[in-house]
């Protein structure tokens, strides 16, 4: 896997022709041309982007109804922040391992998250590097023991990932839990550890249910381990021909229970999502980039706060 950062991308963004652009990162790292595009790495990135500030944060991807989108959103913007230069943890709690069959990891035989909890294995030593600027704590079938393994061995239940991420902050810019749809234990702890909770959701009524549930079970563990966890609602598979994805998008955007939460940008029905997971590798491998990779990029440059601490010389 090898996502790329475009220099038209990061021309608009700095609002800077891309032949001043490519001087200026030529001074201080480097830049791959593929098929008449030009683009950036995570390393090249990391050297040059020094003028990116983005919240550093553990997110949580979560929603008790399945396949709305939640391992394909996390590994997208995993993907994306990546080659903005930022370091990313992906922690997969999922026995399904969708999120490390996603970044090409599902047949590695690393531990999991149980195997580390039942094995008293380090954490360290379960992290896997998928490409420069993303790892990952891979997943499988035997974490479906998880939730019954920590609820027997420990007491800390809830504050066991908090506990367990301290060290780990220091050397990422992000972490991020791919859930399973549940609210098991595992779950309630990723969402204590999490300073942001991504709820994907899409345009059907079970999905809109689902929400709710999930909202209040996140405000009661906030209120009971006195934590601010900022709630994002990301509609996702809108689709322009059905007036329920009208209907749905219209009354979350209006509905006062809903609007503060929910992100401007949905992201479209689009078959580039699947066509490129299935391959493990992300929608912004390939140097020709999608509609997809756009409303990604919009949600990442609004979730993660990036913005420019510094004018460009
Ligand atoms: N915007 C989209 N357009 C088209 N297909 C999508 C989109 N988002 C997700 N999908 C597809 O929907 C299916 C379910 O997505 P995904 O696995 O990310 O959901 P999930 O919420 O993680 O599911 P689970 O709860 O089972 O873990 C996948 O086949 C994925 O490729
Ligand atoms: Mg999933």
């Amino acid at each position: 896997m090898e996502p790329k950062l475009l220099l038209d991308d990061l021309s608009k963004l700095l609002r800077e022709s891309k032949r001043k652009l490519k001087k200026r990162i030529k001074e201080k790292s480097n830049y791959s041309n593929c098929g008449g595009k030009v683009f950036m790495t995570h390393d090249e990135s990391a050297l040059f982007l020094d003028c990116l500030n983005y919240k550093e944060q553990v997110i949580s991807f979560h929603l008790i109804k399945g396949g709305v989108g939640k391992t394909t959103l996390a590994q997208s913007i995993a993907s994306r922040v990546s080659v903005y230069g930022a370091k990313v943890l992906c922690i997969d709690l999922d026995q399904q391992s969708n999120l490390s069959q996603a970044f090409g990891m599902k047949q590695v035989n690393y531990p999991n998250m149980y195997d580390i909890l039942a094995n008293d294995i380090a954490i360290n030593e379960a992290i896997i590097s998928v490409c420069p600027g993303i790892d990952l704590i891979k997943s499988s079938l035997s974490n479906a023991k998880l939730d019954h393994m920590i609820f027997m061995q420990h007491n800390n239940v809830k504050t066991l990932f908090l506990d367990m991420l301290k060290d780990l902050k220091t050397s990422y810019d992000f972490i991020m839990f791919d859930c399973p749809p549940t609210l098991g234990v595992s779950v309630q702890s990723a969402i204590i550890a999490s300073d942001t909770i991504v709820l994907p959701i899409n345009p059907d009524l079970f999905s809109v249910e689902g929400l709710k549930i999930c909202i209040e079970e996140i405000k009661l563990l906030a209120e009971s381990y006195q934590k601010d966890i900022d709630i994002k609602i990301i509609i996702n598979k809108f689709d322009n021909r059905t007036i329920l994805s009208h209907e749905i998008s219209q009354f979350l955007f209006e509905e006062d229970y809903f609007k503060e939460l929910v992100l401007p940008t949905v992201v479209h029905n689009n078959q580039d999502f699947s066509n490129k997971l299935s391959r493990g590798v992300s929608i912004y491998d390939s140097p020709s980039q999608k509609k997809s990779a756009k409303e990604i990029d919009d949600i990442v440059i609004n979730l993660m706060e990036l913005r420019l601490c510094q004018t460009k010389k």
